[in-house]
């Protein structure tokens, strides 16, 4: 079954350019993976939905067909109705929605795998991340005029720049986290992109 889910999941990110290509599914499962372990979370339910965490964000896809595809997925694999349940309720809360999903994710398993998704936003290569979306959204790099936005009610589909996105989002990262270990790799990611927006700073100003 995961064999089969790795296989959807591959053919659903093939040719993203928006940071969510196949590499970031995997690392989010193997982070989550590893959080779960330390956690004692059902592993599979943890592994299932982290492979399958992005195909249903509005983001990337539209939702509607997503979640009937998702259905017929779970048909063809023949997953139970427990477990099938269990990775819904993931994927429909999962997302930070600026904040409009906050305290609805109840499950041990969904906060790991939000966790582990989290920390693939942070960091190095949350950094990456970030302005590899901003490229394909057609959004600039910076501008010092354009303030940091209230997600829970900008559109965040509008025109923004990517550091804004450091404030909106990625810097809040750190204290949201819901485990002790997700906390522990959040701590040393954070500093590091921390770091990166006053370097980032000081050299557009000289
Ligand atoms: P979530 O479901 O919490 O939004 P995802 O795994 O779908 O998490 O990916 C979110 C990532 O997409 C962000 O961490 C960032 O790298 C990128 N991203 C999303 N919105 C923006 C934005 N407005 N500007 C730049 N990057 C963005
Ligand atoms: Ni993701």
């Amino acid at each position: 079954m995961i064999k089969e889910t790795e296989q959807y999941v591959k053919t659903f990110h093939q040719g993203d350019s928006s940071g969510h290509d196949y590499s970031h599914i995997e690392r989010v499962r193997r982070m989550a993976l590893k959080i779960g372990r330390t956690e004692g979370a059902d592993l599979l339910v943890v592994e299932m939905a982290a492979l399958l965490h992005d195909t249903v964000d509005d983001k990337l896809t539209d939702e509607v067909t997503a979640w009937s595809k998702l259905e017929n997925f779970f048909d063809k694999v023949g997953l139970e109705e427990d477990k099938r349940d269990a990775i819904k309720h993931i994927l429909k809360y999962m997302s930070f929605k600026g904040g409009e999903n906050a305290g609805k994710l109840e499950s041990l398993e969904g906060k790991v795998v939000q966790d582990a998704d989290r920390l693939d936003a942070i960091g190095a290569i949350g950094i990456a991340r970030t302005f590899m979306y901003a490229g394909k959204f057609g959004d600039i790099m910076y501008d010092s005029q354009i303030p940091p936005r209230d997600l829970a009610v900008a559109n965040y589909r509008e025109k923004t720049h990517a550091i804004n996105h450091f404030y909106e989002k990625l810097f809040k990262l750190k204290d949201l986290m819901n485990t002790e270990t997700g906390r522990q790799f959040a701590e040393e990611r954070h500093q590091f992109m921390a770091t990166f927006i006053e370097q980032f700073k000081k050299e557009w100003s000289e």
